[in-house]
């Protein structure tokens, strides 16, 4: 989703941080990208599609035109996911205000645009795109340029004016001309910003100073950033960050250091992030086990969450896209060990049910960036209703974290850069199975040998899963026979539900093929319909040594020879020594032994080579897939 990145400092770099950042923000979905530049003018260049682009057009400025490149020390930049208006040039930020003194980059969405464009046409200014960012331009030039004509422009009180006035989300970076401010006491090179509701960090350097959506943006530059909170404003320039909030309190700005990232962008030798990022997962599952904070029976913590969940009647997992997938592996689980009813919803319909919600019950919140905002509005809703909250997601700065603090289990997955998530994915299984075992224990659920044995399998997971990823040539040449497909279903049931969801989300996302996930059983209630030969059906069935589990692999091998009688091409998915039924599909993908409760995990990584190898096949763009944003940062 849209990204911004702002350079203020005493060096003529501004092009080459604000192009090196906008790259860092690739990864979170765009579909066309901008700068703008202050020297003794506004310029601003933009274009619809990659970075690569705007950089080619760059290079064919006039000598002119470089050199005011080359020379500026003060300029903002974004890439944009187009919400309001198609994917185009004219549409892309920066956006100018009518009179070209103002250049805004937005990301989020301003919800009543419209009328306040028809009351800014009015009062005589134009539009040249059909997004909402532009009414922003013209009404901070309409604010600022009453305050000037009264004598009172103050960078503050004009941004207070202009969110008075805006509903909606938005974080702003935002340039001025100042040559119509002619008597302002202010640095001409500053930039104003302002957050609400969408992600916004200041970065903090020696005479200069930064600002993106990402921490990991800013990282690449320094190593100490300032968290802005919902409804604050900043103003930076070279030497000072001055911060105040929507109410008009001044802000101590509080400065951490963290680690510097500079291998953000780093593939690693792999050909796509997505490919190291599969590739790493056997070392993030690893990091979690040995991060227990405690593995002992009588006392298990993955963390030490701020909850009884001895006294918890009811969870609610909310959570959007994969996220939701691992969620649902979570209620078999707990189902499963401790009778403890939980309920799945995806965020973005959990709007009525918080009114659902008692004093005892416990609310989820998964997600991968911890910036969703459907999953932030759900978490807020329940918050306000008096629901404990727990938040698991794979981003220590990020908006979900501080909204629930302490009980927040950050995921080891480090940054995921590819759009589609694999190794965030596998470690939400990881982390729903700890967490499991952490309320279970508390409740006593489960004997002392049952909890061994849990351990125990799950401790093999990494080692397995490393295994597997010397499999992948096995899995690419599965996937070819696969490419020409246009349809796929993908079946199973139980715990591997979840996995049917995910794989069939991974085909979709990479290679834009229609794939569709189904409990097993279901298939006879419609789907069946569209079977033939042309389309294949991947059904997922891992044995397991508990009876009522087997019952169900059996379950799923019937319903998949039933989708085969209509033709369809059949794929299973099974573990290397189950040799029940194999002969009669015509494809068979393995993964190693492995019970069928832990098997989510496994099961997966086939179906993310699967995907991958598909879209390679087919010339899709696997990290950056079409229309696809990484922190989906509005509703
Ligand atoms: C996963 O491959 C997707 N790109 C997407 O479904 C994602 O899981 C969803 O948008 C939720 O994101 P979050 O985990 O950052 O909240």
């Amino acid at each position: 989703m849209c990204g911004i990145v702002s350079y203020v400092g005493e060096e003529p770099k501004a092009t080459r941080l604000l192009l090196q950042g906008l790259k860092s923000l690739e990864y979170r979905g765009y579909d066309s990208s901008g700068i703008a530049l202050l020297n003794d003018t506004l310029s601003v260049y933009k274009n619809k599609g990659k970075i690569l682009d705007l950089e080619k057009s760059l290079s064919t400025l006039s000598d002119e035109e470089r050199e005011k490149l080359d020379q500026s020390i003060c300029g903002i930049g974004h890439t944009r996911w187009a919400t309001h208006g198609e994917p185009s040039d004219i549409n892309a930020h920066p956006h100018m205000d009518s009179d070209g003194t103002i250049a805004v980059v937005h990301n989020g969405i301003i919800r009543n645009y419209i009328k306040l464009k028809k009351e800014l046409i009015y009062k005589g200014y134009t539009f040249k795109s059909d997004t909402d960012t532009e009414v922003i331009a013209n009404l901070f030039s309409y604010i600022r340029k009453d305050l000037i004509a009264k004598g009172e422009y103050e960078d503050f009180l004009a941004m207070r004016l202009l969110s008075s006035r805006l509903e909606g989300s938005y974080a702003l970076a935002i340039l001025l001309n100042e040559s119509v401010n002619p008597n302002t006491t202010q640095p001409a090179k500053r930039i104003l910003l302002a957050k609400h509701e969408s992600p916004l960090v200041i970065g903090v350097g020696q005479s200069e100073n930064f600002a993106a959506s990402d921490s990991d943006t800013v990282l690449q530059f320094t190593d100490s950033i300032i968290r802005l909170a919902d409804r604050e404003f900043a103003v930076i320039s070279k030497n000072t960050i001055d911060i105040q909030d929507f109410e008009g309190n001044m802000i101590k700005p509080v400065i951490e250091v963290l680690k510097k990232n500079d291998s953000l962008m780093d593939k690693k030798g792999y050909k796509h992030f997505l490919l190291k990022e599969i590739n790493e997962q056997p070392t993030v599952l690893s990091k979690m086990l040995s991060l227990i904070e405690d593995s002992t029976y009588e006392n298990f913590k993955l963390i030490n969450f701020n909850i009884n969940f001895a006294e918890i009647e009811k969870i609610y997992c909310i959570a959007c896209g994969s996220a939701y997938h691992s969620a649902q592996a979570l209620k078999y689980i707990l189902g499963s060990w401790c009778s403890l009813p939980v309920d799945v919803i995806v965020a973005s319909e959990f709007n009525f049910q918080h009114k659902l919600i008692g004093e005892r019950d416990l609310l989820i919140g998964v997600s991968q960036s911890g910036e969703t905002a459907d999953t932030i509005l759900a978490l807020q809703k329940a918050k306000s209703a008096g629901a404990r909250l727990l938040a698991i997601t794979n981003r220590p700065a990020s908006a979900i974290n501080n909204l629930c603090g302490a009980n927040t289990y950050i995921t080891p997955a480090d940054l995921e850069i590819s759009v589609a998530s694999t190794k965030a994915y596998t470690s939400q299984l990881m982390a729903h199975y700890l967490l499991a075992l952490q309320i279970a224990t508390a409740r006593k659920a489960i004997s002392r040998e049952f909890f061994t044995d849990i351990l125990h399998n799950l401790k093999t997971l990494p080692v397995l899963l490393d295994q597997m990823l010397n499999r992948a040539n096995h899995y690419k040449a599965a996937a070819v026979n696969f490419a020409g497909y246009r349809d796929f279903i993908f079946l199973s049931r139980g715990i591997n539900h979840t996995t049917a969801m995910e794989g069939a989300l991974k085909l979709k996302e990479l290679s834009y093929a229609h794939a569709s996930a189904y409990p097993s059983g279901e298939l006879k209630h419609g789907p069946i319909a569209i079977l033939d030969e042309n389309v294949p059906v991947i059904s997922i069935a891992i044995p397991s040594i508990y009876p009522d589990e087997q019952i169900i692999y059996e379950k799923i091998i019937h319903n998949a020879l039933e989708a085969k009688t209509r033709k369809s091409p059949s794929i299973l998915l099974t573990t290397d020594s189950n040799q029940d039924h194999v002969e009669e599909f015509d494809l068979v993908m393995r993964i190693p032994d492995i019970d069928q409760l832990f098997s989510p995990i496994l099961a997966t990584i086939p179906l993310q080579f699967l995907a991958y190898f598909i879209a390679e096949n087919l010339g899709k763009d696997v990290d950056q897939p079409r229309n696809l944003a990484k922190s989906v940062t509005v509703e």
